[in-house]
């Protein structure tokens, strides 16, 4: 009899984590290495929202709280959810959890019975399939095209959706690729998500405030209200409040699947640390303008490694609205050689020749479902993009 569970076997550790940590390991065995990939900020969280944590600590909000969140941040999300996106939403209708990533789970895991089937546009963030296979339901990737800047095309949708598609998990602006819908291209999908009403919208709003170029973001619910009973809108606190620690996600949905959400929780986490959740409080209802001038140097980041990058040899870099990921195809140098002889057969060996030859760690495309390409978070110090995109126009260089 096997110690580890059928549902385990079906999943995966993270690739990301994996690689960033890899890097980590040879950076402390002394290599210099530039890595480019963790979906993490790296800005410091505001010193308003340590305080308010501190002051929490003083205050003894040291125990167990509600399971899936204290009063004060509920009302927080729901005027979050008022003020930003326009939709209103009851404290009942609002569930907070350890990261955006937990509650992606609890939702799925809620939700999903065998042959369900979730369709997630690929290239997606590596999570999703994972814990659609863990939650025992059936992932149905759609390939989206560089050409098309990774975005899914309605026709592509409808095709896509059979009577066993539970969910549809929607990710904008999207890791790896940075793409963002605007609009028109978000009510396109909404106008074919109304014709089926037993298909559910999960919608990962988390790099929503992580958008250049005066772009402006829209979640499905906001443009397509009559999707609102079966949409659930998920975000969190980590990408744009820089709190990838503090592990505070949160969603709004129907309140029969947040009671669900809950139930699941307090079976297994119960509530979410409870001074992140007082931190959490003072990062939505405190100043924002932080945000801004963050985007500010992201955006000069973006448009640093997107030039960059394509003046390598055999590379072609889209330019995305948002996060901070850029997702570049190597097609380009597939069949070529190292100057070592080694053959660049994918992406994954693209990515750990570059690693070896040129100590620049990014992540393969294959990992997030679509390759040949690779992800670059540049939420890294502007001094260390430019070196490491010196580096990968090198190594493509040398490719013969
Ligand atoms: C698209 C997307 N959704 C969700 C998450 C999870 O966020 P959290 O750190 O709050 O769990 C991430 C984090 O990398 C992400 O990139």
């Amino acid at each position: 009899m096997s110690l580890i569970s059928a549902a385990l076997k079906r999943i995966n550790p993270s690739q990301t984590i994996a690689i960033s940590n890899k890097a980590r390991e040879l950076k402390a065995a002394g290599r210099d290495v530039i890595a480019l990939a963790a979906g993490e900020p790296d800005f410091e969280t505001p010193d308003n929202i340590k305080e308010a944590a501190i002051k929490a600590i003083r205050d003894g909000q040291t125990r167990y709280t509600a399971v899936d969140g204290i009063p004060e941040l509920k009302a927080a999300i729901v005027a979050k959810f008022k003020r930003e996106n326009g939709l209103t939403y009851k404290p009942s209708q609002i569930t907070v959890g350890t990261g955006g990533k937990q509650v992606l789970f609890n939702a799925l895991v809620a939700t999903l019975d065998a042959g369900d089937e979730v369709i997630i546009p690929a290239p997606y963030w590596v999570s999703y399939p994972d814990i659609v296979q863990f939650a025992g339901g059936t992932p149905v990737a759609i390939e989206t095209r560089l050409e098309d800047n990774f975005k899914l095309k309605p026709e592509a949708l409808e095709a896509a959706i059979t009577p066993k598609t539970k969910w549809l998990i929607f990710n904008s602006p999207s890791n790896p690729t940075g793409s963002a819908y605007n609009r028109t291209e978000m009510k396109a999908l909404t106008d074919v998500l109304v014709k089926y009403p037993h298909v559910w919208i999960l919608t990962d709003d988390m790099y929503e405030h992580l958008v250049y170029d005066d772009f402006e973001f829209v979640t499905p619910a906001q443009v397509e209200p009559s999707l609102y009973d079966r949409t659930l809108t998920m975000n969190g606190v980590s990408k744009a409040y820089c709190m990838t620690g503090w592990r505070i996600g949160y969603a709004a949905g129907p309140e029969e699947l947040i009671k669900a959400i809950g139930t699941l929780q307090s079976q297994s986490t119960s509530n979410p640390n409870s001074i992140a959740q007082w931190a959490a409080v003072e990062a939505l209802n405190g100043p924002q303008d932080f945000i801004a001038a963050n985007n500010k140097v992201f955006k000069e980041r973006r448009d640093l490694v997107v030039s960059m990058l394509n003046q390598a040899n055999g590379l072609t870099c889209p330019k995305p609205e948002g996060a901070f990921y850029v997702y570049p195809s190597c097609a380009g140098v597939i069949g070529k050689k190292t100057s070592s002889g080694k053959v660049i057969d994918n992406d994954e060996t693209f990515a750990s020749e570059l690693l070896e030859a040129e100590g620049v760690a990014v992540v393969h495309g294959s990992a997030f479902g679509l390759g040949p390409a690779f992800r670059i978070s540049y939420a890294t110090a502007t001094k260390d993009l430019e070196e490491a995109c010196l580096r990968i126009q090198r190594f493509c260089g040398s490719l013969r």
